[in-house]
């Protein structure tokens, strides 16, 4: 459990990021966190009850990320895993056969095959809702439903779910509310302040910003939770490595300015897509004309750096995708270098044809993750790639 009274909560998210959880190593006073690179750890004798004992159990270099992303969140305790698919295992980690999760119909592709493969076959059971809709979300609910599940924005559609509202029926039904903060980060918005119970991520994405790593997280609201995670991580053995969690304090130190980078990259890009001839729709959170742009500026402090948009030519897609100087057509997001990103064929390919293109994800529609280079540069290969 993070510490209520460290002086880093009188600090704003910009210094948080710079310094995290304790500032520099109590034991050294390194100002560059340690590699704490050990298994084991010498036992000063019987039943000393030392907090490290084994490093898939505890690590002091994990111990201040997980510290330090519990912190940003406003969170009780957090828990750093190998990857954010790692996360989502240790979260449904906490249901039992014949429990039922209410789930966004729209989630990363790689989550949805995990709960069709793995989950399901272990009898828990899921319905998948429309996040946008608070009537549905209400209607999907079941005497044993216990978590309700959602992105948001979600991936890839950029749908906003309106978080306050939709933790108010998980209460009411005993349910926990499950967020998962990839896209915008704690930098932009903080789930557990409006009611959620846990926040996940993918920090292998802005978290980490530098393409060089996988991470997970979860963040948990309650000592109770905390107990139970702790419990899954040091179980599953999915912790993250020592040097891994140092990539990720390193990343973390200039999560506020690249956050303010990619969205004021984003917001240009945004403008220039939805103002070309051969693109048709253009989704992202901070243009005025989407749908939950109120909601966006209610519940956040900024929108991201993730757009989406369709292109009205179907025979173009490879030009688009791989006609960039600069911006490479790869996997992936939330990094330095913009990417641009396939969702049909990569990260939603585990989605079957039907129910992609029931939620939007068609063979033109296309994903851009956009990064903190000179936007002029962005928008002059986005030129190119369009034709
Ligand atoms: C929103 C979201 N959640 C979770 C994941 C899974 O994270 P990872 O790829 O780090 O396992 C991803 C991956 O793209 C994602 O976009």
């Amino acid at each position: 459990m993070i510490d209520k009274n460290n002086k880093q909560f009188t600090r704003k998210p910009d210094s948080v990021v710079v310094h995290g959880y304790q500032g520099c190593d109590p034991l050294t006073g390194a100002v560059s966190f340690p590699i704490y690179q050990t298994s084991t750890y010498r036992n000063p004798g019987l039943n000393s009850g030392i907090k490290y004992s084994y490093s898939r159990c505890d690590n002091p270099t994990r111990y201040e990320l997980e510290c330090t992303v519990a912190l940003l969140e406003g969170g009780v305790a957090g828990f750093a895993f190998a990857s954010g698919l790692a996360a989502v295992t240790a979260t449904f980690s906490l249901l039992k056969s014949g429990e039922h999760v209410v789930i966004s119909d729209d989630i990363y592709g790689g989550s949805y095959r995990q709960i069709e493969e793995i989950w399901k076959s272990f009898g828990v059971e899921f319905t998948y809702v429309d996040v946008g809709d608070i009537e549905a979300i209400k209607a999907a609910v079941r005497p044993n439903t216990r978590m309700v599940y959602l992105e948001s924005p979600t991936n890839p559609m950029m749908k906003v779910a309106d978080i306050a509202a939709i933790a108010d029926i998980a209460k009411d039904c005993g349910a926990l509310l499950v967020v998962d903060n990839t896209f915008l980060t704690p930098y932009y918005q903080k789930p557990i302040a409006l009611g959620a119970d846990i926040v996940i991520h993918s920090g292998t994405k802005f978290l980490a910003g530098h393409h060089d790593t996988t991470a997970g997280f979860v963040v948990v609201n309650s000592e109770a939770l905390e107990e139970r995670m702790g419990l899954i991580l040091r179980t599953e053995g999915s912790g993250l490595s020592p040097f891994d969690s140092w990539l990720l304090l390193r990343g973390i130190k200039t999560l506020a300015l690249r956050m303010k980078k990619h969205q004021e990259n984003a917001l240009l890009v945004a403008d220039f897509l939805k103002n070309h001839p051969a693109v048709e729709n253009v989704y992202y959170v901070g243009l005025p004309e989407h749908p939950s742009y109120e909601v966006s500026k209610r519940q956040t402090t900024g929108f991201g750096g993730m757009i989406s948009f369709t292109i009205k030519d179907v025979s173009k897609v490879e030009q688009v995708l791989c006609g960039g100087d600069m911006i490479m057509f790869a996997e992936s997001l939330g990094g330095t270098a913009t990417l641009i990103t396939y969702p049909q064929t990569q990260t939603h390919a585990s989605i079957p044809a039907e129910i992609r293109h029931r939620i939007g994800i068609t063979d033109r529609l296309i994903r851009l993750s956009v990064g903190i280079e000179d936007a002029e540069d962005i928008i002059t290969d986005l030129k190119k790639m369009l034709g």
